[in-house]
């Protein structure tokens, strides 16, 4: 029997029991294993090791007051894969083995699904690489489709907190007419060094601009951006930010609560006209901020613009409300009028 402390899980790669897998190869996808081995095993001139043939999807299992079991949006991140290994090249399950594999290894790792009530919930990581041994950049229709999952915990526990971000720059995200958009695991390579510079100065999260002028604010290194504005939820319109699935729930959340929706470029300078300002994903949900300090190098002593919110750690009335409801919707506890939860 498992022994968990539900209660102060992070947000880390969990070893858990089963991992769910299928490769495809000579046009057709085996059938689905669950296996316990958690290693695998292909060429050294593998497309992903040289190549980073590779993608992935982040989604949620949450467990109801009911005992019930629910996956939040999962059709969409099987779009997204599908979008993502078009762009790759790669084959890509359609969407009903897509949620049938997430299904599966939820339901095989059940010991470890969070129980209601913990704020905590199983992280489901579907990935897709190019496992073909090959020297040439073309693409290979051969890949592994692997499903993995860790419980993870509530990243505020009962009290949301506001923290630091940085605009570094002299690093970009995504080049224009490049990756951006897709959540290929390259784009994050480009993130690992900035994050850890950002973090040794109490930066939390960098936040990127579009890099062809620096103007317009893109996304952060793992989320969206959005921000408040009066009765206003304003979020960037831009080719090379990922289509966040969170921040597509909370634009429909926003609506749902009265708000108007903003899908626009949003200029830099228009950070000191917000009144609130964060991050959304699926790890997290929001990512309230306190301040973003425009650097315009990273790795030197702070000269450039400062955008205060609010007091560290503090947070605004309205990524609060956000936060309950969409929280409240995946936990079983507000009615799921859109459909958004699927049952296993
Ligand atoms: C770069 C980036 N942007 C945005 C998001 C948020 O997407 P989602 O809400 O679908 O998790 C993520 C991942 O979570 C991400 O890595």
């Amino acid at each position: 029997m498992t022994r968990i402390d539900w209660k102060n899980l992070g947000f880390d790669a969990y070893r858990t029991r089963t991992v769910v897998r299928s490769c495809f190869r000579n046009g057709e996808w085996s059938a689905p294993e669950a296996t316990e081995e958690f290693s695998f095993t292909f060429d050294p001139f593998s497309q992903v090791l040289h190549y980073a043939i590779s993608c992935f999807e982040g989604l949620k299992a949450f467990r109801h007051k009911d005992g019930s079991v629910a996956l939040f949006r999962p059709d969409r991140n099987a779009a997204r894969m599908r979008m993502t290994a078009n762009y790759l090249g790669m084959p890509c399950p359609d969407e009903d083995m897509f949620i049938r594999m997430c299904e599966e290894c939820v339901k095989k790792n059940l010991e470890f699904l969070p129980p209601y009530g913990y704020g905590a919930s199983m992280y489901v990581r579907p990935l897709l690489i190019g496992i073909h041994p090959q020297m040439q950049l073309v693409p290979y229709p051969e890949a592994l489709f692997a499903v993995m999952c860790a419980p993870v915990g509530s990243y505020y526990g009962e009290s949301m907190k506001s923290c630091a971000a940085v605009i570094p720059g002299n690093y970009d995200r995504a080049a224009p007419k490049g990756s951006g958009r897709y959540k290929i695991g390259a784009n994050y390579a480009a993130t690992f060094m900035p994050y850890k510079i950002a973090h040794e100065q109490g930066y939390t999260e960098l936040l990127y601009l579009n890099s062809s002028t620096r103007e317009y604010i893109d996304e952060f290194g793992s989320s969206n951006f959005f921000a408040i504005q009066g009765n206003k939820y304003i979020t960037p319109l831009s080719d090379s930010v990922l289509p966040s699935i969170t921040n597509l729930t909370l634009q429909e959340v926003a609506a749902d609560l009265g708000m108007d929706v903003e899908k626009r470029p949003v200029r830099l300078e228009e950070l000191g006209s917000f009144e609130e300002a964060a991050g959304c994903g699926t790890a997290v949900v929001i990512t309230p901020l306190s301040h973003v300090d425009v650097k315009p190098v990273l790795e030197e002593p702070f000269v450039g613009k400062s955008f205060r919110f609010f007091p560290d750690g503090e947070v605004g009335p309205v990524s609060r409300k956000l936060y309950a409801r969409i929280t409240s919707i995946q936990n079983g506890e507000a009615e799921d009028i859109h459909g958004w939860c699927h049952f296993i």
